[in-house]
């Protein structure tokens, strides 16, 4: 599912933001990258989405080379890649269910499909009492369930959840991490990055990715802790 070989990225300013990492991750997999801020986690989200490139070393995603010159075919990808921010990037001025909907308007389902997906995703979160309403009225936690079901609406093939509880207090964002490893299956991998350690004592994750100044260890979890 996801393959790095010596993978480095080195921003123009000279930054390097990660350094000689090696990892394979497995399909239905469900993986934590933690580590403090500024030690790598979004960079790794960045390479893993495409909005930037190794500067030296092998990526692939999907068994999707990640090189800037297969942009068009990496833009295909991006339809099986749910993204979930901190910021949620909920578009204000429309509801629950208008915001899941647009984030399946690239991808030609039909407006009667994609309104069902969207229905469903919103139960899955517990959100569907919500559907109708504006979410600027949403508190912080329900934002980030409409932002979650909106990621996994279409079903992607891989989640990648950027520090999804940022803003969120302890048990809402227990609640968020117990929700997104809900999504993972078979067919689907879930990446999880946080900065908050000690949330993560009961998670269920397959392996954590420990990151620190650019480098990354694997730490082995098999399943439920
Ligand atoms: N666009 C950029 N240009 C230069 N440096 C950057 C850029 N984005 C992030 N960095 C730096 O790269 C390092 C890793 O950042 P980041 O991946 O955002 O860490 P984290 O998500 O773990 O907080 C930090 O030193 C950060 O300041
Ligand atoms: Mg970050």
């Amino acid at each position: 599912m996801i393959k790095a070989r010596n993978v480095s990225l080195v921003y123009r300013d000279g930054t390097v933001a990660l350094d000689d990492v090696n990892l394979d991750l497995h399909a239905g997999g469900l993986y934590y990258v933690i580590g403090p801020s500024g030690s790598g986690k979004t960079s790794l989200m960045k390479l893993l989405i495409g909005i930037e490139f190794p500067t030296t070393g092998f990526l692939e995603v999907m068994g999707q080379p990640m090189r800037k010159r297969e942009t068009a075919k990496i833009r295909k990808l991006r339809r099986d890649i749910g993204p979930v921010f901190q910021e949620f990037k909920l578009i204000s001025g429309r509801t629950a269910i208008e915001n899941v909907i647009m984030g399946m308007r690239f991808l030609d389902i039909p407006m009667n499909k994609a309104k069902e997906l969207a229905k469903n995703a919103l139960v899955r979160v517990g959100l569907e009492h919500k559907a109708f309403t504006l979410v600027d009225r949403l508190s912080y936690g329900e934002a980030q369930r409409v932002a979650i079901a909106r990621a996994v609406a279409r079903r992607p093939a891989l989640i990648l959840a950027d520090e999804p509880t940022g803003n969120l207090d302890h048990d809402n964002a227990v609640k968020i991490f117990r929700l997104l490893e809900s999504f993972k299956d078979r067919n689907t991998t879930v990446l999880i990055t946080t900065h908050a350690t000690h949330l993560i004592g009961g998670c269920n994750a397959d392996a954590l990715l420990c990151v620190e100044k650019g480098k990354i260890s694997i730490e082995r979890r098999g399943g439920r802790t």
